[in-house]
């Protein structure tokens, strides 16, 4: 999950922190369960199968920040060795479970397979006085189509008309650059006019630019930039949890503006909520209709500019935007 064969271990966020309270909670990491509890020493991650008959160890109990397995209560430290064989007489064998790094950042929970020397990446506005609002989502889709929605501008007047978009199809000229380096490529627009769709007549001023960027290894973000600075911001870690589903953990992100501000923020979140469904439901619609025969690649069109370089970030290679920036122009 956070070691590719021969590369840089790094951190996956995996859940929020309110989602581990006096229960363990399993989630899964390319199909791979992993549990996650709160240990004598802080937060830690297992891989959820007891070793013994392999049950679940997140549908067992944690006791003295040990976790039980519930059938029949071996039970496992945070460092994933098994301390107690409830009915053995003398000295314990050594069992353990695999283990996963595990450390918690502003209320993210972040998991790695390997050992990262670096600290996670959390969102595009860390570090600055802003407001954040933690978001977790499901969607049926895979990493690169959903982190490529989340980046699409030009969805946006179908999936999202009257939301993200006026309801008239006017469109304006917008210049785009593309730029890219080791583990990232963003597409930057500038020359949008004011956006008429609810979310933005609510929430934004004049528009001076937009920047989607997509990060290794499978983190996505928006920023909105008025005249005077930043208005909105999102960034989504993505992960495929299994073959067919993605699990996203996110920070929306706005200005800090006193009480005009936070009220902004209460009600971007319902908003967003309203954006991702409608995303949800075209991401459902694609991924089951791409498993029915005949069997087809997507096409790559004019105005997808970031798929390719979105690919090769995942596959750790450099995206051909690190090495040309590209301009284009559209209608959006
Ligand atoms: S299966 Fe876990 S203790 Fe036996
Ligand atoms: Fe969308």
């Amino acid at each position: 999950m956070s070691e590719r064969g021969g590369g840089e271990a790094y951190w996956q966020a995996v859940a929020l922190s309110t989602d581990i309270g006096r229960r363990p909670k399993r989630v899964l990491c390319d199909g791979a369960p992993v549990v996650l509890f709160r240990s004598a020493q802080g937060i830690a991650a297992l891989f959820d199968r007891c070793p013994h008959r392999l049950v679940e160890l997140s549908t067992g109990r944690i006791i003295g920040g040990e976790i039980e397995c519930p059938y029949h209560g071996w039970r496992y430290d945070g460092e994933g060795r098994c301390t107690a064989i409830p009915g053995h007489v003398g000295a314990m064998p050594h069992y353990r479970v695999r283990r996963y790094a595990a450390i918690e950042r502003d209320g993210v929970v972040f998991i790695s397979s390997g050992s990262p020397t670096s600290e996670p990446y959390l969102h595009c506005m860390q570090g600055k006085d802003v407001i954040v609002r933690r978001v977790r989502s499901s969607t049926q889709s895979t990493v690169i189509d959903a982190a490529e929605n989340i980046l699409d501008a030009t969805h946006t007047h179908f999936t999202h008309k009257g939301l993200l978009r006026g309801l008239t199809s006017k469109r304006h000229l917008v210049r785009v650059e593309v730029t890219g380096g080791k583990g990232w490529v963003e597409a930057c627009y500038t020359g949008e006019d004011r956006q008429q769709g609810l979310i933005s007549r609510l929430l934004e001023g004049e528009r001076a630019k937009t920047i989607g960027r997509f990060r290794h290894p499978g983190i996505a973000e928006l920023e909105y930039w008025g005249r005077d600075g930043l208005v909105l911001a999102t960034t989504f870690h993505l992960r495929q949890a299994d073959k067919h589903t993605v699990e996203g953990i996110g920070w929306l992100i706005g200005r800090r503006q006193g009480l005009l501000g936070e009220m902004k923020a209460l009600a971007f979140k319902p908003l967003f909520n309203v954006a991702l469904h409608q995303d949800r439901r075209v991401l459902k619609s694609a991924s089951d209709n791409a498993r029915l025969p005949p069997q087809a690649l997507p096409v790559i069109g004019p105005l997808d500019f970031l798929r390719r370089d979105i690919a090769a970030i995942m596959d750790g290679k450099m995206p051909a935007a690190a090495s040309e920036a590209r301009v284009h122009e559209i209608e959006l």
